[in-house]
Order: C-alpha cells, then sequence, then structure tokens
C-alpha cells in the first residue's frame, strides 16, 4: 500500500508538473499565437469584412437580400433597348454608370483574390468566402448578358457626360440609360479581352460550386478572347465619351492578360503559345516595370505567369515565361523599400504614390501583387529574390504589403484611416450620390445638387468605401466635391480585398493549381 501511495503521490506530483508544463506549454502557444495569428491579423480580418461591404454598395439591379438599408431597387430597365438584361452589375464609383471596363477588372482581381485566399476568408470565425462569391456572381451575371451574340459586347450602360450634369440617387433615375457596345467596325479589344479574363478566371471560381454556370463563363471567356484577338481595337477610340472616364491607353496589355487567365482556366497550349510568341515580342514589354491598374495589367500579367513558373508544371525551354518573372522581380525590387532600386514613387512615410486622382489605387494594387508574389515564393522552393545582389525573403514582400495596408487603415500622418466604416476616424464627405443622399429625398436631377453642396456630412455611409486617398504631401481634404480625393470605387475594393484577405491570417502558402 505505502508503496502504492507513494506511487500515488509521484503520480500525482508528475500531474502537477505535467499539468504545470502543459500549462506553461499553452500559454506560450498562445502568446506566439496572439503574435502570429491573433491581434495582429485580426485588424486585418476586421478590416476585410468592412472593405467586403462595398461591393453591395455599388449593386444596380433588383437587390435580393440587401444588406444595405438606404440602397433601393435601380437601373431595373438598362438593357431594355437592346432586348437583354443589364440592370445588375455595379456602378464604378460615386456615379450611376455601368462601365464595362473596370467593372470586368473588378471581376478579376476578385476572382484572383477567392482562388488565392478563398481558404483565407473564412478561416479565424470570418465568414466571407460566400459573400465575396457572390458579389463576384453580380458582375458576372452582368457581363454575362452584356454579350449577347458573338462579336458584340455591351461595354457602357448611362451616358456619364449627362449624368453628371445630375446629382441623384440611382434609385431615382427614370431616364432610360443609352447603350454603348463594341463590335467587328468598332472594336474594343482591351475591354473585350479584360471581361475574357474575368469570365475565365470566374470559371474557376464557380468550378466546384455551379459547374454548369463556370462551363459557359469559360466559353463565353474563348469566345470574347478570339474577338478581341481578330478584331483589333481600342474601345475608347470606338466609344470615344469613354475617353474622359476611362481611357485605355492600349490593348496589348489586356490580350496577353486574358490569354494568362484562358492558360490557367483550360491549361491550353495555344493560349501559353500566345504570351509566348509574337504578341509578346509585341505588347510584353519586358524588363521594364509598370504600375497595375485598370488600364495596365502587365504587372498583374507577369505576376500570374510567375506563378506558372513557380510552381513548374511547363516546359519554358525558350526563356519566355522567364523573362516574364525577371520583370515580376524587377516590379518586387521596385516596391521593397529597402532594394537597391526602390521607386521613388513614394510619399515621405512610406506610401506608394503615383498619381493624384484615386492616389490609393496604386498602392493597394501594389501590395496586392506583393503579397501574392511573396506568397509564391514561401510555397516554392525558390525563397530568395535578389534586387542588385541584395536579398530579400518573402517576408520582406510580405513587411512591404503590412506597411501600405497599415497606412490605409490609419497608420499615417493623418491618423485616419480611408476605409468608411472603420476605425475610428474616416472620411465622412465620401463624392458618392447614394451615401449623399438622404434614402426618401424628393430632389431630382438638378436640385440633388444641394445635397453635394451641403456642409453636412454623408446621411449614409458607404461602407466599406476606399477613398482615392492622400495628396504627395500625405494631406487630404474631406469635402465631398474632392472627387480627386474622395472618391471610391469597386476596383480599389477588389484590390483591397485581396490584400486584406491575404494579411487576415498568418498563412503565406497558396495551392499551387487553381480548380
Ligand atoms: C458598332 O459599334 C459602334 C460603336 O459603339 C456603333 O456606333 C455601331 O452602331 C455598332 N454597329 C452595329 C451594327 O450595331
Ligand atoms: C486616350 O488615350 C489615347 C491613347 O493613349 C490618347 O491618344 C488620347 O489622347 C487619350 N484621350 C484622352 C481624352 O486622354
Ligand atoms: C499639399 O498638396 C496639395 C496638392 O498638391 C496642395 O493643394 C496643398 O496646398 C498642399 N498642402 C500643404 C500643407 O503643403
Ligand atoms: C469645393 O467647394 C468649396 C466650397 O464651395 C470650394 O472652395 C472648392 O474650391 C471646391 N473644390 C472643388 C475641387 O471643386
Amino acid at each position: 500500500m505505502a508503496s502504492q501511495k507513494s506511487c500515488c503521490i509521484c503520480f500525482a506530483a508528475m500531474l502537477v508538473t505535467a499539468g504545470l508544463t502543459v500549462g506553461i506549454y499553452f500559454a506560450v502557444e498562445a502568446f506566439k499565437a496572439i503574435k502570429s495569428t491573433g491581434f495582429a491579423e485580426k485588424k486585418y480580418g476586421d478590416a476585410l469584412k468592412v472593405a467586403m461591404q462595398f461591393f453591395d454598395v455599388q449593386k444596380s439591379g433588383k437587390l435580393a437580400n440587401n444588406k444595405i438599408k438606404w440602397r433601393g431597387d435601380s437601373g431595373l430597365k438598362d438593357g431594355n433597348d437592346a432586348n437583354i438584361d443589364l440592370s445588375q452589375g455595379m456602378y464604378d464609383a460615386g456615379d450611376a454608370v455601368k462601365f464595362g471596363f473596370p467593372m470586368a477588372f473588378t471581376a478579376t482581381v476578385l476572382s484572383w483574390s477567392i482562388l488565392e485566399r478563398g481558404s483565407r476568408m473564412n478561416a479565424n470565425g470570418m465568414d466571407l468566402l460566400k459573400q465575396a462569391q457572390d458579389s463576384l456572381k453580380w458582375i458576372t451575371d452582368f457581363l454575362v448578358n452584356s454579350y449577347p451574340s458573338k462579336n458584340t459586347l455591351y461595354v457602357q450602360v448611362g451616358n456619364a457626360d449627362k449624368d453628371h450634369k445630375c446629382w441623384q440617387r440611382p434609385e431615382s433615375i427614370t431616364d432610360k440609360k443609352p447603350l454603348s457596345q463594341v463590335n467587328t467596325t468598332s472594336p474594343g479589344s482591351d475591354v473585350a479581352a479584360e471581361t475574357a479574363a474575368a469570365l475565365a478566371a470566374a470559371s474557376m471560381v464557380f468550378k466546384k460550386s455551379d459547374s454548369i454556370y463556370s462551363a459557359k463563363l469559360l466559353k463565353y471567356a474563348k469566345e470574347l478572347f478570339a474577338f478581341a484577338d481578330k478584331y483589333k481595337g481600342t474601345y475608347s477610340t470606338s466609344v470615344p465619351q469613354a475617353q474622359t472616364y476611362y481611357n485605355s491607353t492600349g490593348y496589348g496589355d489586356e490580350l496577353l492578360w486574358a490569354s494568362s487567365w484562358l492558360y490557367c482556366a483550360t491549361k491550353g497550349k495555344n493560349y501559353l503559345q500566345y504570351v509566348t510568341g509574337q504578341t509578346a515580342t509585341d505588347y510584353a514589354n519586358w524588363g521594364n516595370p509598370s504600375w497595375f491598374s485598370w488600364d495596365n495589367k502587365l504587372a498583374g500579367t507577369q505576376v500570374l505567369l510567375s506563378r506558372v513558373l513557380f510552381f513548374g508544371e511547363e516546359d519554358d525551354s525558350d526563356g519566355q515565361l522567364q523573362m516574364y518573372k525577371q520583370t515580376a522581380e524587377t516590379v518586387m525590387c521596385g516596391l521593397l523599400p529597402n532594394s537597391p532600386t526602390a521607386t521613388d514613387s513614394r510619399t515621405e512615410s512610406g506610401l506608394i504614390w503615383v498619381s493624384e486622382w484615386n492616389a490609393l489605387q496604386h498602392s493597394v494594387a501594389s501590395a496586392f501583387l506583393a503579397t501574392l508574389y511573396g506568397d509564391y515564393m514561401e510555397t516554392s522552393d525558390n525563397k530568395e529574390l535578389k534586387c542588385e545582389g541584395k536579398t530579400f525573403k518573402p517576408q520582406d514582400l510580405r513587411d512591404f504589403a503590412k506597411q501600405q495596408a497599415d497606412y490605409v487603415l490609419g497608420d499615417n500622418p493623418n491618423s485616419m484611416s480611408y476605409v468608411v466604416g472603420y476605425g475610428s476616424k474616416f472620411p465622412k464627405y465620401v463624392h458618392h450620390r447614394g451615401a449623399s443622399i438622404p434614402a426618401d429625398a424628393k430632389t431630382g436631377c438638378k436640385d440633388g445638387f444641394k445635397w453635394l453642396e451641403s456642409t453636412q456630412p454623408n446621411p449614409n455611409e458607404a461602407t466599406g468605401a476606399l477613398v482615392g486617398g492622400p495628396f504627395l504631401n500625405e494631406t487630404y481634404v474631406d469635402a465631398r466635391n474632392n472627387s480627386l480625393q474622395g472618391e471610391p470605387t469597386t476596383y480599389n475594393s477588389a484590390l483591397l480585398v485581396g490584400l486584406l484577405s491575404s494579411l487576415a491570417t498568418s498563412s503565406q502558402s497558396v495551392d499551387k493549381s487553381f480548380p
């Protein structure tokens, strides 16, 4: 008995020791977890939840399950003149025009974000993947309908000059909205190819959940790409009124971008040959870094094709894919603040800053690409990036991306968040018709301008809106007529959602192949 008892004591002592050890172990692990996946990531997750709502703010059409209480149905007759349903889709910014070119880009970026970060959108108790997919489908449904027959694509609903002469909620517009198209005699390779890219990327997003829809998207993507390639021209030459708003400076980048997405979706060698053949010689502009935007997709194409090389299923004997990857490296080396080739296009406190109009688009686009490139490096066996002899790691790219995201979320000289609804201080006078007019106001086109001129903050919160952002000197004027700085856009949001969903968990690995 004695020995048993002592054994019991001994066991009890062991339990206590074990308990302590386990306790300490858990405490240490919990601390590590807080450090690595806790508070730091939670901030980005919270911001992601907010940012994602802007897609609901921008919806046109019959709003099912509307979550924004001041929004209602609008644009229900859009497309009637052509006997098609163009009621859905999203307004690009603070007005009520639906521009196909930036809308398609929004869908491509959102698809890319879902493909790479879908699981992260549902991590840590977040439940945002379905919401992202629904927002995407709201656009792809529109894009599908905007392509009623071969070689015809509707690229704009509404006349922007006319729209801008009014200050009115989309819900109260009763005038007919004119439709603009591209076709064989007035081509638009840029917009047709961007739409092809969006549908090809989205076809992978919906492949598992809705294979019939996915197959339809892919079929249309292939046809639109063929149209874009066969009838070459810039859409803003064919539809000159688009020049003031979304002028396209060329279509070569969209052709390469669309073909890359079609390659990812089909694995068809023809699409890979296209991006490494004559079209590449003509348009790839290897070696020269560029800014990723709704107008220029080269940097995105370089990162996407780097993915193909990183995860190495393709023969690149002629080294053409390598040229894309090297250019992507040049882009990344330019972004890293401590790189010998770091770009000067930065504010004093380190925000990537390229243009006065919608400045933050370039900061979030750059950070988004940096997270992707860093994740590809981390997931592959290729964990070093050389910038003129100096070596960087995936974590350096992630740190750069965090720095940009932190700035946007409030770590800046104004101590303000540039995302409406996030943080304790954010813009209250966003340039946005719907947000600035009370939902029950009876004003129309011209008398609505009193809401633009009102000195009161917006009565409605455009939740999730990422505004244009600061000047180079980092000042920001929160005034409703300040569209330069204070107008949010859906493509800004798509890029921001991509960035935040990357930072919202500590994971830096991606699936090596898309669905
Ligand atoms: C082709 O598009 C142009 C530019 O939008 C338009 O003016 C023209 O009417 C269209 N052609 C046809 C046959 O619809
Ligand atoms: C639109 O872009 C084209 C091509 O770069 C250019 O020639 C044209 O002047 C631009 N139009 C406007 C209004 O900026
Ligand atoms: C900051 O830049 C803007 C735009 O260039 C300018 O209007 C403003 O006066 C500048 N503010 C300061 C404080 O320098
Ligand atoms: C906005 O309105 C204010 C006050 O009327 C005016 O001083 C300012 O110049 C306007 N800004 C723009 C960009 O129109």
